[in-house]
């Protein structure tokens, strides 16, 4: 077997072996198969796609090309979380500290941004000294010791994705369901949960355009749960317009402290407290729904889901006077206003223009290898539906280059589009696939 008869396989639309696919994906984590191999068969994949079996066995390649972490000593209800991606998408810095509240274990691996979506890890490392990288015992040893702990995908966890998430991100393979579905489950697989809450996005913002394709996408990754032994649920929600009001490292990490302090925006706390149940039901700490609902907000009211917060950040080496006073984190030198010139009611604000937008002023990556800049993105001062006047402020653009700041400042004039007709508000929870 060689790879280039695998890469001309799959470019003439046959269908990989089991034995191929391991070949592969063995091949690239450990180097034998380079970059551009990979890059030509991740893009046969993209463009031809996968069949369930196909896809069932990279994502339990994937999962097998590094260590299995063992959770079993947190109880048999271990549950983990994890987004397709989206913009604006800060539910995982809010609802895992809300969940470790409950006293529910959180031992949380996450990833950086993807195509123009952010990711939690880049967002994270906005709080200055927080350590994304540790090592499996600490990892372990921070779970037993605050109740949570949330890394970047640095331990020897399901390598082959890290390295094939990379490379997706920068060949513009990003949407594409089986690569979605193995990339995620081989993760959750690895990292050792047996009940996996899923938030698939759907609309603008997401990879997953329309409800269909989500449905899909929802169904693959719960089938692949099932034969992995791990009870899967998935949650659609609406990513056509940005979550919440910001967009940007450091603009999201404020919002989700002022969120954990009780002033969350309103679609953010829909998708925090449905997923969030779901999670207190699989964890077995509570059958019924809505009750768990409202057990969330007391944890919010009370200060415990926002303590739970500052005993992660501070146990994992982060500053916690940034959380004490945001006004702390580093801003970007130009705040321009974009505004409005027509009265009316916001009917869209496409997502995925606003994270491209974002990306282009230095939030998102073009190369593996760039940084990213921490301070710049955007803030949404009018959401779908609300009523807009002539001379109001759509939104502010953070930006470090003046040249960049105009140019985004025109494109969201184009991209928020106003209607005379009332819109209605959009539903933040689409469907679930349970
Ligand atoms: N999140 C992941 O972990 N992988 C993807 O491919 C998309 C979102």
């Amino acid at each position: 077997m060689n790879i280039l008869e695998i890469i001309a396989k799959k470019r003439d639309k046959k269908e990989l072996t089991k034995e191929e696919i391991e070949y592969f994906v063995k091949g690239y984590t450990n180097g034998e198969v380079t970059d551009y191999q990979a890059a030509a068969l991740v893009m046969a994949i993209y463009i031809n796609g996968m069949n369930d079996e196909e896809t069932t066995n990279i994502t339990l390649s994937m999962a097998n090309s590094g260590e299995m972490l063992d959770l079993s000593i947190f109880g048999k209800n271990v549950v983990d979380k994890h987004s397709t991606g989206g913009v604006g998408d800060k539910v995982s810095l809010i609802l895992l500290p809300i969940i470790a509240s409950f006293g529910i274990p959180v031992a949380k691996m996450s990833g950086r941004g993807l195509g123009f979506t952010g990711g939690t890890i880049d967002k994270l490392e906005s709080i200055p000294g927080y350590n994304t990288n540790v090592e499996i015992e600490q990892f372990i040893n921070n779970v037993k010791n605050v109740g949570i702990s949330l890394i970047g995908q640095t331990l020897n966890l399901a390598p082959a994705d890290k390295l094939l998430y990379a490379l997706r991100d920068t060949i513009s393979c990003t949407d594409n369901i089986p690569l979605i579905a193995s990339s995620i489950m081989s993760k959750k697989i690895a990292a050792g949960a047996n009940k996996i809450v899923l938030d698939v996005t759907c609309g603008s913002g997401a990879f997953m355009q329309n409800k269909e394709d989500a449905i899909k996408l929802s169904e693959t990754m719960k089938e692949i749960g099932k034969l992995a032994g791990k009870e899967t649920v998935c949650i659609l929600t609406n990513m056509d317009e940005p979550l919440g009001v910001s967009v940007g490292n450091n603009l999201e990490v404020i919002e989700a402290i002022k969120a954990l302090k009780g002033d969350m925006e309103e679609d953010v706390k829909a998708v925090v407290l449905e997923l969030g149940s779901y999670m207190i039901k699989l964890a077995g700490f509570g059958e019924n729904i809505e009750e768990n609902k409202q057990k969330i907000l007391e944890n919010i009211q009370n200060g415990k889901a926002y303590n739970k917060f500052k005993e992660l950040i501070k146990n994992q080496g982060g500053d916690i006077s940034y959380l004490e006073n945001v006004n702390k984190f580093e801003k970007a030198k130009f705040i321009i206003p974009v505004i409005c010139d027509k009265d009316g009611y916001v009917e869209k604000i496409n997502a995925r223009e606003v994270g491209i937008i974002s990306g282009n002023l230095g939030a998102g990556r073009v190369r593996k290898e760039d940084n990213i800049d921490q301070s710049v993105g955007i803030v949404l001062c009018k959401k779908v539906s609300n009523e807009v006047k002539i001379g109001d402020v759509l939104c502010y653009v953070h930006a470090n280059s003046e040249k960049l700041a105009s140019e985004a400042v025109a494109k969201l004039k184009d991209i928020y589009i106003i209607s005379k007709e009332k819109v209605e508000e959009p539903k933040a929870i689409i469907d679930i696939v349970k």
